[in-house]
């Protein structure tokens, strides 16, 4: 684990929670007790949905430095900062302190694996993306995503590392900014934005829009299958057929905005209105425990990928 910053440290204490041992560097001063807080306050929930034999948070290593930490790796996961000329100097370390082989999986989610590949001179073929969902203990969702110099053998590597540990991986097959995820929330902030801008609905409204209406289904089925699924007998076929038309003219129409400072000003003032009258620490202590209540019903439901 290379960088304990937010994403790091959820990575460690699920890999712990797997049974795996973890050693971890982070060269911001107080990081090994910051990542030995963050790893004890994801163990509970980490404990409810189900700790592997073995597991125990006594198996993190905190390394003296970042060759020290990955000289006996098996699989490198690199969650340091979102800034191009640290990640060079750190991912040219990275490879030049890894064994030959061993996965380095980058959890960047602007940087596509080609140009993290170019900043390697080594083992580049090793390199690749390893995108996952905030909080990383708790989303399966990781990305896996291939670069230019990629191998096929690391690629399944890397999609068997992340099945181990419980993690349901995605293979993105062409690199594309924002990889597959991102992209697809861009798509719906996109007209949430335009909505807002041009005075059809407010931030409030389109909030429960979502998470009152398909976002509950969305955590179940994916949006095809939901769609597959409204189509009732005649499936996705029969959808498409009689809502396509009107879901083209619904495409064409949706809003190309431009973040300007006047929108997000409006967009933070949406939020504010809406979040006036709530005790934020408490809701989102209700929506992690929303959130492990589910993945723990789900776990049991098979049939609901
Ligand atoms: N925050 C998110 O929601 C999110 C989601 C998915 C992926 N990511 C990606 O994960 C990575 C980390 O993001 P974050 O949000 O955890 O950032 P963060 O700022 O919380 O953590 C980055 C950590 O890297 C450490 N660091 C600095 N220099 C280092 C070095 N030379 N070696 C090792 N560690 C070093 C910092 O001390 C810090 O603890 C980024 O690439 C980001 O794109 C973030």
């Amino acid at each position: 684990m290379i960088g304990t910053g937010v994403i790091g440290a959820g990575w460690a204490a699920l890999f712990l929670a797997q049974g795996l041992q973890v050693t971890a560097f982070d060269p911001s001063p107080g990081a090994e007790q910051r990542l030995r807080a963050a790893v004890d306050d994801a163990w509970p929930a980490l404990e409810r949905l189900g700790l592997a034999e073995g597991a125990s948070r006594d198996r993190l290593q905190f390394a003296a430095d970042c060759p020290a930490a990955v000289a006996d790796a098996q699989f490198v996961q690199e969650s340091g900062p979102e800034r191009s000329e640290l990640k060079q100097a750190l991912l040219a370390e990275l490879d030049g302190a890894t064994p030959p082989g061993v996965v380095i999986a980058s959890s960047s989610s602007g940087m596509l694996p080609s140009q993290l590949q170019d900043m390697v001179d080594g083992h580049p073929e090793r390199l690749l993306v390893g995108h996952p969902f905030h909080p990383s203990h708790l989303i399966p969702l990781v990305e896996v995503v291939p670069g230019r110099k990629s191998t096929p053998a690391h690629v399944d590597a890397a999609l068997d590392f992340y099945a181990g540990v419980g993690k349901r991986a995605i293979l993105v097959r062409h690199e594309v900014p924002g990889h597959v995820t991102n992209r697809l929330q861009a798509a719906l902030w996109r007209e949430a934005y335009s909505l807002v801008e041009r005075g059809v609905a407010t931030v409030a409204d389109i909030d429960a829009a979502i998470s009152n209406g398909p976002g509950l289904r969305w955590a179940l089925l994916g949006p095809l299958v939901n769609q597959h699924l409204s189509g009732g007998t005649g499936g996705l076929a029969h959808t498409l057929e009689h809502l396509g038309p009107p879901a083209q003219v619904w495409m064409d129409d949706l809003g190309t905005p431009r973040l300007t400072p006047d929108l997000a000003a409006m967009l933070v003032a949406g939020v504010d209105d809406e979040l006036a009258t709530v005790d934020q620490p408490h809701m989102v202590a209700e929506r992690d425990e929303l959130l492990v209540q589910l993945l723990e019903h789900k776990r049991q439901r098979p049939l609901v990928p």
